[in-house]
Formats: structure tokens, sequence, C-alpha cells
């Protein structure tokens, strides 16, 4: 799963290559490469780490390029395993998973061919170039047809240095178009500017970019009309602003994003369709991947809690796979960030062919989770920077519990009064610094524990999540009641705990646990709007939270475990913004 970004026109290709790489690196940092045709031969450069490890390779000559930003998924991140990847005259980069690598491999193998790096894309190369008879998009063509997996592919051939062709199927590509130059990429804002036009690429088409000419094809070879994808220039160029991190960052942006996403679903009209069916549905569906799956557990929790309907929630990577049975009258909720994440794609359109209405909460506008579904909720929570979801998670609690409040309404019951959240969560983000002085006691722990129950239980988490992605401490968010029947024996000396409370009926049950751990030796941290609960003997520090209503918690109660992950990672002398392993989209299954 990587970044994949190429230019063919009358600038010099290598700046456009690693400005672009720059953008997607949200998709993958653990090595990059880039290959520029300088009329006569081809320069690659192929370095482990960052993108800007490349940064020497801008002064190359050239206009026609291909460039790469990796993250492994066959192969160690090295800069053997770099991309691009090159047989005979073949020249490529490849974001996706080719599930029949090793056959092909060892097919190629067997006639002699000689390969020079671990990963599945490499034999793409070969396959393309065994397949070539003068036609080199043909080759192309034809080698995908013996691919089984996922790939977004960007392609030079040696004999055609003025010719990029590209290719997808189930990993994302989109093609560009300027005066004077031509563009592929895997996401738009790498090529967006002003004055270039932007088209998506078909699952399963192809296009070929040469002579200021982009021409869309299908499996055949037959022309297929473009897709063009409309978008903003303005909405992506995010700023530090005074900060050190974007996480730092997206989080101050929390109460202005909550406020964005009131939607009065009962008033606007543009979701009109959307909730004549909502007001139908006998049954709500939710799939996700990661912090969007908590987002999805915590509407969930209201769905049932305030309208009364049942909900279902799914991890998006094993619904795909368990034959889901789809009720009559299904309305499926995809939640994602990107709308790119490839389970969460796929188990939407699982849901939706089986009779679902499919409505996306996204916060990309064309993302291919859009033009898939029935109905798109945009979070607006702006462009989320930071590899760890912030802001976004807050924003999809907001659109999905102000979907909640409506159907709530409909159905003649009460609605707790969600206008409160955005205050309520600037006061969070207030007392949120203080949990800076709670690092030191995390530093030398073997494991951290959140704990909580109700909506309590999803903050833990969420918060424990957090935690693993940016200070690579293992950690477990644990339903504060199901800890006596196993965990409690993982419980030491000086283990830190930290224990969400915010639901009145369940204060008291929480703290039985509390009670439980501190007599084992935990050192309890507590997350609470109760401020009678902070002077209990066990609690060794704590944080109150203001008031909001209880159904809607997380999206306040969230904001201080946010802040203990990243202040717990500078300590730990981590990057918050980028950490090791991980990349924002995951584009492979
Ligand atoms: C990756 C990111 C997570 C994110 C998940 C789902 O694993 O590192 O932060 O929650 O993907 O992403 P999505 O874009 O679908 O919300």
């Amino acid at each position: 799963m990587c970044g994949i970004v190429g230019y063919v026109g009358e600038k010099r290709a290598a700046p456009i290559l690693l400005d672009g790489l720059q953008k997607l690196e949200y998709r993958g940092y653990d090595s990059a490469g880039i290959a520029v045709f300088d009329g006569k031969i081809l320069h690659i450069v192929k370095k482990k780490g960052r993108v800007k490890e490349l940064e020497p390779a801008r002064a190359l000559r050239g206009n026609c390029g291909i460039g790469h930003t990796r993250w492994a998924t066959h192969g160690a991140p090295s800069e053997k395993n770099a991309h691009p990847h090159t047989y005979r005259k073949f020249t490529l980069v490849h974001n996706g998973i080719i599930e029949n690598a090793h056959i092909l491999r060892e097919e190629c193998l067997s006639r002699g061919e000689i390969f020079s790096s671990e990963t599945d894309s490499e034999v793409i190369a070969h396959l393309i170039s065994d397949c070539y008879e003068g036609n080199f998009a043909a080759a192309v063509c034809e080698a995908s047809k013996r691919l089984q997996g996922s790939f977004a592919l960007a392609v030079l051939f040696g004999d055609c240095p003025g010719t990029i062709v590209c290719a997808r199927r189930h990993s994302p590509l989109v093609v560009g178009r300027e005066k004077g130059g031509l563009f592929v990429a895997s996401d738009v804002p790498a090529i967006a500017a002003e004055g270039v036009e932007i088209f998506s690429l078909g699952d399963g088409e192809f296009a070929a970019l040469h002579a200021g000419e982009i021409q869309f094809f299908d499996e055949d070879l037959r022309p297929v009309l473009p897709h063009p994808v409309e978008y903003s220039c303005k909405e992506d160029a995010p700023a530090l602003g005074g900060y050190r991190h974007f996480m730092r960052k997206e989080m101050s942006e929390i109460p202005a994003v909550l406020r964005k996403n009131s939607v009065d679903f009962l008033s606007n009209s543009q979701f009109s369709a959307f909730c004549e069916v909502l007001c139908h549905a006998e049954y709500i569906q939710i799939v996700a991947c990661g912090t969007a799956y908590h987002a999805g557990l915590c509407a969930a929790y209201a769905f049932e809690k305030i309208c009364r309907v049942p909900c279902e929630v799914s991890i998006a990577s094993e619904y795909r796979y368990r034959d889901p049975i789809v009720p009559q009258n299904t309305v499926c909720f995809a939640v994602s960030q990107s709308g790119e994440t490839a389970d969460t794609l796929a188990a939407a359109q699982i849901a939706r062919e089986k009779g679902a209405f499919l409505a996306a909460v996204t916060n990309v506008a064309y993302s291919s989770l859009t033009r898939i579904s029935d109905a798109v909720l945009l979070t607006n929570a702006g462009r989320e920077v930071a590899v760890a979801a912030t802001k976004s998670f807050n924003a999809q609690l907001m659109l999905l519990y102000g979907v909640a409040a409506f159907l709530a309404t409909k159905k003649g019951r009460e609605v707790p009064p969600l206008a409160e959240l955005p205050q309520a969560a600037a006061g969070a983000l207030e007392v949120s610094e203080e949990v800076r002085g709670w690092t030191a006691h995390f530093l030398s722990a073997k494991s951290v524990f959140f704990l909580g129950r109700g909506a309590d239980y999803f903050t833990a988490l969420e918060g424990s999540l957090k935690l693993k992605e940016i200070t690579y401490l293992p950690s477990e968010g644990y339903p504060a009641g199901e800890l006596k029947h196993g965990t409690l024996a993982l419980i030491e000396k000086n283990t830190p705990v930290v224990a969400v409370v915010t639901q009145r009926e369940l204060a008291e049950k929480t703290m039985n646990a509390v009670h439980e751990v501190y007599a084992r030796g935990a050192k309890i941290f507590l997350v609470t709007r109760f401020e009678e609960l902070r002077a209990r003997k066990e609690v060794f520090a704590s944080v109150l939270l203001p008031a909001c209503p209880e159904e809607f918690s997380p999206a306040v109660a969230v904001i201080p475990l946010q802040a203990l992950a990243y202040y717990l990672s500078l300590a730990r002398g981590n990057d918050p913004d980028k950490p090791r392993n991980l990349a924002k989209s995951v584009t492979v299954e």
C-alpha cells in the first residue's frame, strides 16, 4: 500500500514527482524512489526512509517520470525493495497486493529470469516484458489479466520515453491534464493545482498518457469515456500554523469541527432522500476500520439508546468475508475518513449488493466510497494530516449523533441536547493540558489499560488505539466489568490504568473495577465528569470533563485520551504525526 505519481510534459518531472510524493506520504513512508527519463537514459533513485531522502534527485533532468512512496507489504522496507522496479525495458511503480505473486515469480524463475527485490510488484514488470509484442499498452493489459489481487500501476517503457501507461484494479488512481503536461497519482491532492483537470480511472480501466493526450480504455483496449473529478485546490494546503505537530493542531480544531458537523437533518433538504429511507429503516449496520470503527461503536450505542433501532457494528475486514446477513430495510453506514480504505469499500459494496441502502460517512468528497454510495454524509473536518485520527473521529460522531437525533425525533422520542458538544469539547481541550503531567508515570510501563462501561468503553477503546499507534506501548481498552474474567492477571504494581467515567448509572460499577485494579497495585488515572469521584483514595490523578449528554460523551471524553497519547509520544521521542509501520490510508487488504 503506497502512493504513486507520474508526469510527462513540458516541465521537469523530478520536482513534480517529489512534491507529489510529499503529499502522498500519508499512504506510507518507509522508502521512496523516482525514475526519470532524460531523453536518453532512465535515472532511478531510491532511498530507505521518507520522501525527503530523495531531495538530491530534484536536480535530475528529464520531462517524463514516475515516483513512489512505500508502505511495505511484501519484502522489508529497504532500498532494494523500494520502487520503481525494472525488468528489461519496463519500469513501474505499484500500489496494491498481488496475491498470486509467488506463483508468477516461480514461473519467471523457471524461465531463468532474475529478480532483484523481494516485492510482489517486481513480478508485474516481468509479466509486462514477457507479454510485450510491439504494443506497450497491450502488454500492460495482457499482464494485468494474469494478476490476482489489487493494483494501481504507472509504467514506463524504454522504447517509448514520452509515454506512461496506467492501470488499476481495486486500488485508486487518478490522471490529470494541464496545458503542456499530463499526470497520474494515487490521489487528487498529489496533482491538484489551478488549471489541472482530473479524472478518476474506473475499476479495471487503463490509461495511456502521451503527447498531451490521455487515452482511456478497458481491459480489451476499447476506448472508454473519462470520469471527471470535481475538486477544489483551496482545501488542500494544511499548514502547522504555529503548532509543532499536525496531531495537536488537528485536536485544537475539534470544537470548530463539531460545530461544522451540527447538521439539522430535520430541516436540511439536501438529505431528504436519505432521511426518507432512514425513517423506514428496521435495522442499521455500520462497517468501518480503526478509529472509524470506534466511531461506529459509539454511534450504534446512540442509535440503540435514543432511537431504539437495532444496530450492528462490524470491523470491515471481518464483515466482508463472513457472508453477512442483511435484513430487509437495512441502512448501512460505511464510515471512513479517507473513503479509500480497501476493507471498508469492500464491506460497503457487499452490504449494498445484499440490499442495504448505503450511506457513506467520509471526509473526502471525491473518494471511492462516495462513488459507490446511495447517500453521502460529508464530515467536513478539513484535511487530516496526522496518521493518528483525532478530529475526524469527533466529526464522524457529531454527524452520526445528528442522524440519531433526527431519527429519535421522528419516532417521537426524547433527544438529548446535541448542541452542547462543541462547547464541552472546548472545555475538554483546556483540561487536557493537565494530562501532560501524567506522562512520567507511563514512560516505563510494560502495558497500559483503559477501562470504561457503556459509551465509556468505546472511548476507552479509542484511547487505547491512540496510545498504541503513536507511543508503541502495549495497551488494551477493556469493558470495566469484564476485567475480572482474565485480564486482571496482567495488572502489576504501578501498571497505569486509565478509567473513563461519564455515565451516571454505571459510575459506581466502573469504580468497582477501579478498586479491583488498585488493590493489585495499579496506578489509577481518572477521566470523569463527576467531581466527587476525583477525591477517592484510589485515584492517583484525574481530569474533570465538562458536562455533556451521556449518550454523546465519547466526542468529549476522548479528547484527554488523545492528548495523553500525544504527550506520551513526545516524551518517548517519537514523531506523533508519522508513527512507524502505519499509514493514514490503507488501500490494501
Ligand atoms: C488506518 C489509519 C487509522 C484509520 C484507519 C481507517 O489504519 O492509520 O488511523 O482509523 O486506517 O481509515 P479510514 O480512512 O477508513 O477512516
